[in-house]
Protein backbone atom coordinates (compact mmCIF):
# COMPACT_ATOMS: atom_id res chain seq x y z
CA UNK A 1 0.00 0.00 0.00
CA UNK A 2 1.35 3.60 -0.68
CA UNK A 3 0.81 6.05 1.42
CA UNK A 4 -1.19 8.48 -0.84
CA UNK A 5 -3.79 5.44 -0.87
CA UNK A 6 -5.27 5.77 2.29
CA UNK A 7 -3.96 9.15 3.50
CA UNK A 8 -6.09 10.99 5.40
CA UNK A 9 -5.27 12.81 8.53
CA UNK A 10 -2.04 14.37 9.33
CA UNK A 11 0.23 12.36 11.98
CA UNK A 12 2.92 15.08 13.85
CA UNK A 13 5.88 13.89 14.48
CA UNK A 14 7.54 14.98 17.84
CA UNK A 15 11.15 13.78 18.07
CA UNK A 16 12.70 14.03 21.54
CA UNK A 17 15.47 12.28 20.63
CA UNK A 18 17.63 15.11 21.88
CA UNK A 19 15.86 15.31 25.26
CA UNK A 20 13.82 11.70 26.53
CA UNK A 21 16.69 10.02 23.99
CA UNK A 22 19.84 11.62 26.01
CA UNK A 23 18.30 10.80 29.20
CA UNK A 24 19.19 7.67 28.67
CA UNK A 25 21.71 6.74 31.08
CA UNK A 26 25.17 6.38 28.88
CA UNK A 27 23.59 8.38 26.09
CA UNK A 28 25.06 11.62 26.37
CA UNK A 29 25.94 13.57 23.02
CA UNK A 30 28.44 16.63 22.56
CA UNK A 31 27.28 20.04 21.16
CA UNK A 32 28.20 19.52 17.80
CA UNK A 33 26.53 15.74 18.21
CA UNK A 34 23.35 17.38 18.72
CA UNK A 35 23.50 19.58 16.01
CA UNK A 36 24.28 17.08 13.67
CA UNK A 37 21.23 15.46 15.10
CA UNK A 38 19.22 17.80 14.62
CA UNK A 39 20.38 18.84 11.34
CA UNK A 40 19.14 15.56 10.00
CA UNK A 41 16.31 15.54 12.12
CA UNK A 42 14.73 18.95 10.18
CA UNK A 43 15.90 17.43 6.99
CA UNK A 44 13.85 14.31 7.41
CA UNK A 45 10.76 16.31 7.97
CA UNK A 46 10.00 15.65 11.91
CA UNK A 47 7.16 18.59 12.74
CA UNK A 48 8.68 18.99 16.06
CA UNK A 49 12.15 18.84 17.72
CA UNK A 50 12.34 18.67 21.48
CA UNK A 51 15.91 19.65 21.72
CA UNK A 52 16.82 19.16 25.44
CA UNK A 53 16.08 20.25 28.84
CA UNK A 54 17.30 24.13 28.93
CA UNK A 55 17.62 24.58 32.90
CA UNK A 56 19.22 21.01 33.13
CA UNK A 57 22.69 22.66 32.66
CA UNK A 58 24.52 25.89 30.91
CA UNK A 59 25.47 22.81 27.89
CA UNK A 60 21.70 21.76 27.60
CA UNK A 61 20.76 25.50 27.02
CA UNK A 62 23.74 27.04 24.58
CA UNK A 63 22.43 23.46 22.82
CA UNK A 64 18.56 24.40 22.39
CA UNK A 65 19.50 27.68 21.51
CA UNK A 66 21.83 27.12 19.03
CA UNK A 67 19.12 24.13 17.14
CA UNK A 68 16.55 27.07 17.58
CA UNK A 69 18.55 29.12 15.68
CA UNK A 70 19.58 26.91 12.73
CA UNK A 71 16.86 24.56 12.26
CA UNK A 72 14.62 25.85 9.13
CA UNK A 73 11.36 23.75 9.14
CA UNK A 74 10.65 22.13 12.60
CA UNK A 75 9.14 23.76 15.87
CA UNK A 76 12.28 23.69 18.47
CA UNK A 77 10.51 22.67 21.65
CA UNK A 78 12.18 23.23 25.06
CA UNK A 79 11.39 21.18 28.45
CA UNK A 80 10.60 22.67 31.26
CA UNK A 81 9.05 21.66 34.80
CA UNK A 82 6.05 23.58 36.47
CA UNK A 83 8.62 26.46 38.09
CA UNK A 84 8.64 29.85 36.69
CA UNK A 85 13.06 29.67 36.33
CA UNK A 86 12.53 26.81 34.15
CA UNK A 87 9.94 28.29 32.03
CA UNK A 88 11.76 31.16 31.50
CA UNK A 89 15.09 29.78 30.86
CA UNK A 90 12.97 27.34 28.15
CA UNK A 91 11.46 30.45 27.09
CA UNK A 92 14.69 31.82 26.06
CA UNK A 93 16.72 29.55 24.77
CA UNK A 94 13.21 29.18 22.10
CA UNK A 95 13.38 32.71 21.82
CA UNK A 96 15.18 32.57 18.34
CA UNK A 97 13.49 29.61 16.66
CA UNK A 98 11.16 30.47 13.49
CA UNK A 99 8.98 28.35 15.33
CA UNK A 100 9.07 27.96 19.45
CA UNK A 101 7.62 26.13 21.69
CA UNK A 102 7.64 25.67 25.51
CA UNK A 103 6.95 22.14 27.09
CA UNK A 104 6.11 22.29 30.65
CA UNK A 105 5.04 19.62 32.35
CA UNK A 106 3.88 18.23 35.90
CA UNK A 107 3.21 14.87 37.51
CA UNK A 108 -0.96 14.46 38.31
CA UNK A 109 -1.47 10.53 39.22
CA UNK A 110 -1.25 10.01 42.75
CA UNK A 111 1.40 7.72 43.66
CA UNK A 112 3.67 11.43 41.90
CA UNK A 113 1.52 13.82 43.98
CA UNK A 114 2.12 11.50 47.26
CA UNK A 115 5.52 10.60 47.26
CA UNK A 116 7.98 12.83 45.10
CA UNK A 117 5.62 16.24 44.46
CA UNK A 118 4.06 15.98 48.11
CA UNK A 119 1.33 17.87 47.04
CA UNK A 120 -2.63 18.27 47.12
CA UNK A 121 -4.86 17.50 43.46
CA UNK A 122 -5.83 21.42 44.20
CA UNK A 123 -2.17 22.38 44.58
CA UNK A 124 -1.03 20.69 41.28
CA UNK A 125 -3.93 22.26 39.00
CA UNK A 126 -2.99 25.37 40.43
CA UNK A 127 0.34 24.67 39.33
CA UNK A 128 -0.78 24.03 35.78
CA UNK A 129 -2.71 27.13 35.74
CA UNK A 130 0.24 29.29 36.90
CA UNK A 131 2.91 27.21 34.62
CA UNK A 132 1.07 27.39 31.61
CA UNK A 133 0.38 31.23 32.22
CA UNK A 134 3.56 31.73 32.05
CA UNK A 135 4.73 30.04 29.46
CA UNK A 136 2.10 31.69 27.33
CA UNK A 137 3.19 34.67 27.74
CA UNK A 138 6.80 34.50 26.48
CA UNK A 139 5.75 31.74 23.92
CA UNK A 140 2.78 31.64 21.49
CA UNK A 141 2.75 27.54 21.30
CA UNK A 142 2.62 25.62 24.72
CA UNK A 143 2.49 22.00 24.86
CA UNK A 144 1.70 20.89 28.61
CA UNK A 145 2.02 17.00 29.78
CA UNK A 146 0.15 15.78 32.48
CA UNK A 147 3.17 13.38 33.46
CA UNK A 148 2.30 10.04 34.81
CA UNK A 149 -1.24 10.50 32.78
CA UNK A 150 -1.99 6.71 32.30
CA UNK A 151 -1.90 6.35 36.35
CA UNK A 152 -4.13 9.28 36.91
CA UNK A 153 -8.17 9.16 37.94
CA UNK A 154 -9.52 10.39 34.86
CA UNK A 155 -11.80 13.05 36.82
CA UNK A 156 -8.60 14.51 37.82
CA UNK A 157 -7.25 14.52 34.78
CA UNK A 158 -9.72 16.17 33.24
CA UNK A 159 -9.51 19.23 35.54
CA UNK A 160 -6.33 19.68 34.73
CA UNK A 161 -6.46 19.40 30.76
CA UNK A 162 -9.23 21.70 30.77
CA UNK A 163 -7.80 24.55 33.24
CA UNK A 164 -4.16 24.26 30.62
CA UNK A 165 -6.25 24.40 27.57
CA UNK A 166 -7.86 27.72 29.38
CA UNK A 167 -4.76 29.01 30.48
CA UNK A 168 -3.19 28.65 26.63
CA UNK A 169 -1.83 25.43 25.95
CA UNK A 170 -2.06 24.56 22.74
CA UNK A 171 -1.19 20.91 22.69
CA UNK A 172 -1.93 18.54 25.71
CA UNK A 173 0.32 15.13 25.97
CA UNK A 174 -0.77 12.63 27.96
CA UNK A 175 2.05 10.54 28.15
CA UNK A 176 2.52 6.59 29.40
CA UNK A 177 5.63 7.60 31.40
CA UNK A 178 6.19 4.08 33.42
CA UNK A 179 5.01 2.12 30.13
CA UNK A 180 2.40 0.56 31.94
CA UNK A 181 -0.60 1.01 29.48
CA UNK A 182 -2.51 -1.56 27.66
CA UNK A 183 -3.10 -0.58 24.02
CA UNK A 184 -6.79 -0.44 24.32
CA UNK A 185 -6.64 1.33 28.04
CA UNK A 186 -4.64 4.24 26.31
CA UNK A 187 -7.03 4.31 23.34
CA UNK A 188 -9.71 4.52 25.76
CA UNK A 189 -8.29 7.40 27.76
CA UNK A 190 -7.56 9.47 24.62
CA UNK A 191 -11.57 9.28 23.75
CA UNK A 192 -13.03 9.77 27.35
CA UNK A 193 -10.73 12.90 27.81
CA UNK A 194 -11.66 14.78 24.92
CA UNK A 195 -15.34 13.99 24.82
CA UNK A 196 -15.14 14.90 28.82
CA UNK A 197 -13.50 18.18 28.43
CA UNK A 198 -15.97 20.77 26.62
CA UNK A 199 -12.43 22.70 25.31
CA UNK A 200 -11.12 19.57 23.85
CA UNK A 201 -11.09 21.14 20.16
CA UNK A 202 -8.50 24.02 20.80
CA UNK A 203 -6.11 21.69 21.50
CA UNK A 204 -4.04 18.95 19.27
CA UNK A 205 -3.69 16.00 21.94
CA UNK A 206 -0.21 13.92 22.12
CA UNK A 207 0.91 10.27 22.86
CA UNK A 208 4.16 10.00 24.60
CA UNK A 209 4.69 6.11 25.41
CA UNK A 210 7.56 4.57 27.17
CA UNK A 211 8.34 0.40 26.46
CA UNK A 212 8.78 -0.85 29.91
CA UNK A 213 6.62 -3.76 28.52
CA UNK A 214 7.81 -3.58 24.99
CA UNK A 215 4.02 -1.57 23.82
CA UNK A 216 5.59 1.68 23.10
CA UNK A 217 4.78 1.40 19.37
CA UNK A 218 1.35 -0.24 19.91
CA UNK A 219 -0.03 1.97 22.32
CA UNK A 220 1.33 5.51 20.36
CA UNK A 221 -0.87 4.00 17.77
CA UNK A 222 -3.88 3.49 19.79
CA UNK A 223 -3.79 6.75 21.22
CA UNK A 224 -3.59 8.08 17.61
CA UNK A 225 -6.84 5.39 16.98
CA UNK A 226 -8.33 7.41 20.51
CA UNK A 227 -7.80 11.08 18.38
CA UNK A 228 -4.16 11.99 19.52
CA UNK A 229 -2.58 13.76 16.05
CA UNK A 230 0.94 13.95 17.95
CA UNK A 231 3.22 11.26 18.37
CA UNK A 232 6.14 11.52 21.13
CA UNK A 233 8.95 9.47 20.04
CA UNK A 234 13.13 8.85 19.50
CA UNK A 235 15.18 7.76 16.71
CA UNK A 236 15.83 3.68 17.30
CA UNK A 237 13.69 4.08 20.31
CA UNK A 238 16.17 5.42 22.96
CA UNK A 239 15.08 6.90 25.63
CA UNK A 240 14.31 6.57 30.19
CA UNK A 241 14.51 2.93 30.89
CA UNK A 242 14.04 0.73 28.56
CA UNK A 243 12.95 3.31 26.24
CA UNK A 244 10.36 5.74 23.99
CA UNK A 245 7.88 4.14 21.45
CA UNK A 246 10.50 4.22 17.96
CA UNK A 247 10.29 6.94 15.57
CA UNK A 248 11.29 4.20 12.52
CA UNK A 249 8.46 1.81 13.64
CA UNK A 250 5.63 4.34 13.92
CA UNK A 251 6.24 6.19 10.99
CA UNK A 252 7.37 2.65 8.57
CA UNK A 253 3.90 1.56 10.60
CA UNK A 254 1.62 3.98 9.41
CA UNK A 255 2.99 4.27 6.06
CA UNK A 256 3.35 0.29 5.62
CA UNK A 257 -0.38 -0.33 6.72
CA UNK A 258 -2.07 2.82 5.70
CA UNK A 259 -5.39 0.34 5.33
CA UNK A 260 -5.74 0.08 9.01
CA UNK A 261 -3.98 3.01 9.99
CA UNK A 262 -5.25 5.71 7.59
CA UNK A 263 -2.77 8.77 8.53
CA UNK A 264 0.31 10.48 7.00
CA UNK A 265 2.88 11.89 8.33
CA UNK A 266 6.04 14.30 7.19
CA UNK A 267 8.61 11.81 7.39
CA UNK A 268 10.74 10.79 4.66
CA UNK A 269 11.45 7.08 5.19
CA UNK A 270 14.59 7.19 3.08
CA UNK A 271 16.52 8.59 6.13
CA UNK A 272 15.76 6.63 8.61
CA UNK A 273 18.96 4.26 7.93
CA UNK A 274 21.28 7.08 8.31
CA UNK A 275 19.33 8.76 11.43
CA UNK A 276 19.70 5.27 13.14
CA UNK A 277 23.35 5.32 12.49
CA UNK A 278 24.07 8.44 13.65
CA UNK A 279 22.46 8.55 16.75
CA UNK A 280 23.76 4.89 17.53
CA UNK A 281 27.24 6.50 16.41
CA UNK A 282 27.21 9.59 18.58
CA UNK A 283 25.25 7.62 21.66
CA UNK A 284 27.24 4.50 21.22
CA UNK A 285 24.42 2.54 21.90
CA UNK A 286 24.08 -0.23 19.56
CA UNK A 287 21.12 -1.23 17.78
CA UNK A 288 20.16 -4.49 18.38
CA UNK A 289 20.65 -6.97 15.39
CA UNK A 290 17.04 -7.90 15.19
CA UNK A 291 15.30 -4.24 15.92
CA UNK A 292 12.61 -3.62 13.61
CA UNK A 293 13.26 -1.61 10.44
CA UNK A 294 17.08 -0.48 11.16
CA UNK A 295 18.37 -3.41 12.75
CA UNK A 296 21.09 -4.99 10.60
CA UNK A 297 18.91 -8.52 10.41
CA UNK A 298 15.79 -6.54 9.40
CA UNK A 299 16.29 -7.09 5.40
CA UNK A 300 18.22 -10.39 6.09
CA UNK A 301 17.08 -13.97 5.22
CA UNK A 302 18.92 -16.97 6.23
CA UNK A 303 16.37 -20.04 5.55
CA UNK A 304 16.44 -21.37 2.32
CA UNK A 305 12.92 -21.24 1.50
CA UNK A 306 13.03 -17.52 2.86
CA UNK A 307 16.13 -16.72 0.28
CA UNK A 308 14.50 -19.12 -2.52
CA UNK A 309 11.02 -17.05 -2.15
CA UNK A 310 13.29 -13.93 -1.90
CA UNK A 311 15.35 -14.77 -5.09
CA UNK A 312 11.39 -15.25 -7.13
CA UNK A 313 10.34 -12.36 -5.56
CA UNK A 314 10.56 -10.04 -2.82
CA UNK A 315 7.16 -9.48 -1.64
CA UNK A 316 6.89 -12.78 -0.41
CA UNK A 317 8.64 -12.18 2.70
CA UNK A 318 9.08 -8.17 2.68
CA UNK A 319 6.58 -6.09 3.83
CA UNK A 320 8.37 -3.32 2.34
CA UNK A 321 11.61 -2.23 0.47
CA UNK A 322 14.81 -1.80 2.51
CA UNK A 323 15.65 1.13 0.19
CA UNK A 324 12.30 2.85 1.54
CA UNK A 325 14.09 3.04 4.61
CA UNK A 326 17.64 3.72 3.22
CA UNK A 327 19.09 0.29 3.59
CA UNK A 328 20.82 0.10 -0.10
CA UNK A 329 19.52 -4.04 -0.35
CA UNK A 330 18.41 -7.01 1.11
CA UNK A 331 21.24 -9.60 1.95
CA UNK A 332 20.99 -13.29 1.75
CA UNK A 333 22.99 -13.76 4.85
CA UNK A 334 25.06 -17.42 4.32
CA UNK A 335 24.45 -19.97 6.78
CA UNK A 336 23.22 -23.45 7.43
CA UNK A 337 19.84 -22.37 6.80
CA UNK A 338 20.54 -21.48 3.04
CA UNK A 339 19.73 -23.28 -0.08
CA UNK A 340 21.29 -24.32 -3.45
CA UNK A 341 19.42 -20.96 -5.32
CA UNK A 342 20.84 -18.66 -2.76
CA UNK A 343 24.32 -20.34 -2.87
CA UNK A 344 24.25 -20.05 -6.50
CA UNK A 345 23.61 -16.54 -6.78
CA UNK A 346 25.88 -15.71 -3.58
CA UNK A 347 28.80 -17.07 -6.13
CA UNK A 348 27.24 -14.72 -9.29
CA UNK A 349 27.49 -11.91 -6.62
CA UNK A 350 31.29 -12.55 -5.93
CA UNK A 351 32.30 -13.19 -9.60
CA UNK A 352 32.70 -16.75 -9.73
CA UNK A 353 30.91 -18.88 -12.74
CA UNK A 354 30.94 -22.62 -11.63
CA UNK A 355 29.24 -25.49 -13.83
CA UNK A 356 27.13 -27.91 -12.62
CA UNK A 357 29.20 -30.12 -11.22
CA UNK A 358 31.43 -27.82 -10.02
CA UNK A 359 29.11 -26.09 -8.55
CA UNK A 360 27.20 -29.17 -6.71
CA UNK A 361 30.52 -30.26 -5.02
CA UNK A 362 30.99 -26.76 -3.59
CA UNK A 363 27.59 -26.18 -2.31
CA UNK A 364 28.36 -29.54 -0.50
CA UNK A 365 31.64 -28.41 0.95
CA UNK A 366 29.54 -25.45 2.02
CA UNK A 367 27.37 -27.29 4.16
CA UNK A 368 29.62 -29.02 5.77
CA UNK A 369 31.54 -25.60 6.96
CA UNK A 370 28.09 -23.80 7.56
CA UNK A 371 27.48 -26.81 10.11
CA UNK A 372 30.78 -25.89 12.02
CA UNK A 373 30.20 -22.04 11.74
CA UNK A 374 27.45 -19.57 12.78
CA UNK A 375 27.53 -17.21 10.09
CA UNK A 376 29.27 -18.31 6.63
CA UNK A 377 31.45 -15.26 5.67
CA UNK A 378 31.90 -13.77 1.59
CA UNK A 379 35.99 -14.71 2.65
CA UNK A 380 34.83 -18.28 3.53
CA UNK A 381 33.03 -18.95 0.18
CA UNK A 382 35.96 -17.47 -1.51
CA UNK A 383 38.23 -19.54 0.16
CA UNK A 384 36.32 -22.48 -0.33
CA UNK A 385 35.75 -21.98 -3.97
CA UNK A 386 39.46 -20.50 -4.75
CA UNK A 387 41.21 -23.59 -2.70
CA UNK A 388 39.47 -25.62 -4.79
CA UNK A 389 40.42 -24.47 -8.21
CA UNK A 390 44.14 -23.22 -6.54
CA UNK A 391 44.27 -26.77 -5.33
CA UNK A 392 47.05 -25.22 -3.40
CA UNK A 393 48.28 -25.11 0.01
CA UNK A 394 48.92 -22.09 1.84
CA UNK A 395 52.18 -20.43 -0.32
CA UNK A 396 52.72 -19.00 3.61
CA UNK A 397 52.38 -21.26 6.94
CA UNK A 398 53.62 -20.45 10.16
CA UNK A 399 56.38 -23.20 11.83
CA UNK A 400 57.29 -21.14 15.08
CA UNK A 401 56.48 -18.20 17.10
CA UNK A 402 58.28 -16.49 20.11
CA UNK A 403 57.31 -13.80 21.83
CA UNK A 404 58.82 -11.13 24.49
CA UNK A 405 56.09 -8.78 25.79
CA UNK A 406 55.91 -6.97 29.28
CA UNK A 407 56.47 -3.65 30.61
CA UNK A 408 60.26 -3.57 30.26
CA UNK A 409 60.26 -3.54 26.55
CA UNK A 410 60.94 -3.17 23.70
CA UNK A 411 58.53 -6.39 22.66
CA UNK A 412 60.27 -8.71 20.48
CA UNK A 413 58.97 -11.46 18.08
CA UNK A 414 60.99 -14.34 16.93
CA UNK A 415 59.26 -16.03 13.74
CA UNK A 416 60.10 -18.84 11.45
CA UNK A 417 57.39 -19.39 9.03
CA UNK A 418 57.68 -22.04 5.85
CA UNK A 419 57.28 -20.01 2.86
CA UNK A 420 56.77 -22.98 -0.66
CA UNK A 421 58.88 -25.25 1.47
CA UNK A 422 61.51 -23.03 2.84
CA UNK A 423 61.82 -22.60 6.51
CA UNK A 424 63.03 -18.62 6.79
CA UNK A 425 63.66 -17.52 10.86
CA UNK A 426 63.41 -13.41 12.29
CA UNK A 427 63.28 -11.48 14.78
CA UNK A 428 61.48 -7.93 15.33
CA UNK A 429 60.43 -5.54 17.79
CA UNK A 430 57.70 -3.06 17.73
CA UNK A 431 55.19 -1.15 19.84
CA UNK A 432 53.64 -4.06 21.60
CA UNK A 433 54.22 -7.82 20.76
CA UNK A 434 51.54 -8.08 17.86
CA UNK A 435 53.42 -4.95 16.43
CA UNK A 436 56.40 -7.02 16.43
CA UNK A 437 54.97 -10.07 15.58
CA UNK A 438 53.41 -8.07 12.15
CA UNK A 439 56.89 -6.32 11.35
CA UNK A 440 58.25 -9.69 11.53
CA UNK A 441 55.79 -11.31 9.21
CA UNK A 442 56.55 -7.87 6.75
CA UNK A 443 60.42 -8.78 7.04
CA UNK A 444 59.50 -12.47 5.94
CA UNK A 445 57.06 -11.97 3.58
CA UNK A 446 57.47 -8.48 2.12
CA UNK A 447 54.27 -6.42 0.77
CA UNK A 448 52.66 -3.60 -0.16
CA UNK A 449 49.11 -4.38 1.56
CA UNK A 450 47.68 -1.81 3.97
CA UNK A 451 46.13 -3.43 7.43
CA UNK A 452 42.81 -1.95 7.52
CA UNK A 453 41.61 -4.33 10.62
CA UNK A 454 42.94 -5.91 13.48
CA UNK A 455 39.85 -7.47 16.18
CA UNK A 456 40.22 -9.93 18.75
CA UNK A 457 36.78 -11.80 19.55
CA UNK A 458 36.97 -14.54 22.24
CA UNK A 459 34.80 -17.23 21.23
CA UNK A 460 34.55 -18.80 24.62
CA UNK A 461 34.41 -17.59 28.05
CA UNK A 462 36.81 -17.64 30.70
CA UNK A 463 40.45 -16.84 30.83
CA UNK A 464 41.60 -19.74 28.57
CA UNK A 465 39.31 -18.68 25.95
CA UNK A 466 39.68 -19.24 21.93
CA UNK A 467 40.62 -16.09 20.69
CA UNK A 468 39.73 -15.40 17.62
CA UNK A 469 41.43 -12.93 15.32
CA UNK A 470 40.45 -11.22 12.20
CA UNK A 471 43.05 -8.78 10.18
CA UNK A 472 41.52 -7.28 7.15
CA UNK A 473 44.24 -6.01 4.68
CA UNK A 474 43.73 -3.97 1.25
CA UNK A 475 46.11 -3.85 -1.84
CA UNK A 476 45.53 -2.13 -5.26
CA UNK A 477 41.61 -2.26 -4.47
CA UNK A 478 41.24 -5.85 -3.37
CA UNK A 479 40.72 -6.23 0.17
CA UNK A 480 40.89 -9.70 2.29
CA UNK A 481 39.62 -10.61 5.71
CA UNK A 482 41.97 -13.69 7.02
CA UNK A 483 40.59 -15.53 10.49
CA UNK A 484 42.84 -17.63 12.80
CA UNK A 485 41.89 -18.89 16.02
CA UNK A 486 44.01 -20.35 18.85
CA UNK A 487 43.89 -20.24 22.71
CA UNK A 488 46.72 -18.06 22.63
CA UNK A 489 46.03 -14.67 21.40
CA UNK A 490 49.61 -13.78 19.78
CA UNK A 491 49.60 -17.01 17.24
CA UNK A 492 45.89 -16.50 16.58
CA UNK A 493 46.75 -13.04 15.49
CA UNK A 494 49.27 -14.60 12.95
CA UNK A 495 47.26 -16.75 11.66
CA UNK A 496 44.78 -14.25 11.19
CA UNK A 497 47.54 -12.12 9.13
CA UNK A 498 49.40 -14.74 7.42
CA UNK A 499 45.55 -16.20 6.06
CA UNK A 500 45.05 -12.49 4.91
CA UNK A 501 48.11 -12.76 2.86
CA UNK A 502 47.60 -15.76 1.38
CA UNK A 503 44.26 -14.95 0.21
CA UNK A 504 45.37 -11.92 -1.20
CA UNK A 505 48.00 -14.08 -3.25
CA UNK A 506 45.00 -15.99 -4.41
CA UNK A 507 43.08 -13.16 -5.16
CA UNK A 508 45.72 -11.50 -7.33
CA UNK A 509 46.24 -15.18 -9.08
CA UNK A 510 41.83 -15.80 -9.16
CA UNK A 511 41.83 -16.42 -13.24
CA UNK A 512 45.31 -17.13 -14.03
CA UNK A 513 46.85 -21.06 -14.21
CA UNK A 514 46.59 -23.09 -11.52
CA UNK A 515 50.24 -23.43 -11.56
CA UNK A 516 50.91 -20.02 -11.18
CA UNK A 517 48.51 -19.63 -8.57
CA UNK A 518 50.22 -22.42 -6.07
CA UNK A 519 53.37 -19.89 -6.55
CA UNK A 520 51.22 -17.23 -5.86
CA UNK A 521 52.53 -15.32 -8.26
O1 LIG B 1 7.69 10.36 30.15
C1 LIG B 1 7.27 11.48 30.47
O2 LIG B 1 6.25 11.64 31.14
C2 LIG B 1 8.04 12.63 30.00
C3 LIG B 1 7.45 13.97 30.25
C4 LIG B 1 8.47 14.93 30.70
C5 LIG B 1 6.75 14.43 29.01
O3 LIG B 1 9.07 12.46 29.39
ZN1 LIG C 1 9.27 10.38 28.66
Amino acid sequence: MTQASHNTDKVLIFDTTLRDGEQSPGATMTFDEKLEVADLLDTMGVDIIEAGFPIASDGDFEAVQAIARRVKHATVAGLARAGFKDIDRAGEAVKAAQRGRIHTFIATSPIHLKFQLMKSEEEVLDLVVASVTRARNLCEDIEWSAMDATRTPLDFLKRCVDAAIKAGATTINLPDTVGYATPEEYQAMFEQIRMGVSNADRAIFSVHCHNDLGLAAANSLAGVRGGARQIECTINGIGERAGNAALEEIVMAIRTRGDALPYITGVEPKYLNRAAKLVSAVTSFPVQYNKAIIGRNAFAHESGIHQDGMLKNASTYEIMTPESVGVSKTSLVMGKHSGSHAFKEKLKELGYDLGENALADAFKRFKDLADRKKVVYDEDIEALVDNEIVSAHDRVKLVALTVIAGTMGPQSATLTLDIEGNHVTCQATGNGPVDAIFNAVAKLVPHQAKLDLYQVHAVTEGTDAQAEVSVGLSEEGKSVIGRGADPDTLVASVRAYLAALNKLAVRNTRGAKPDQMAAGR
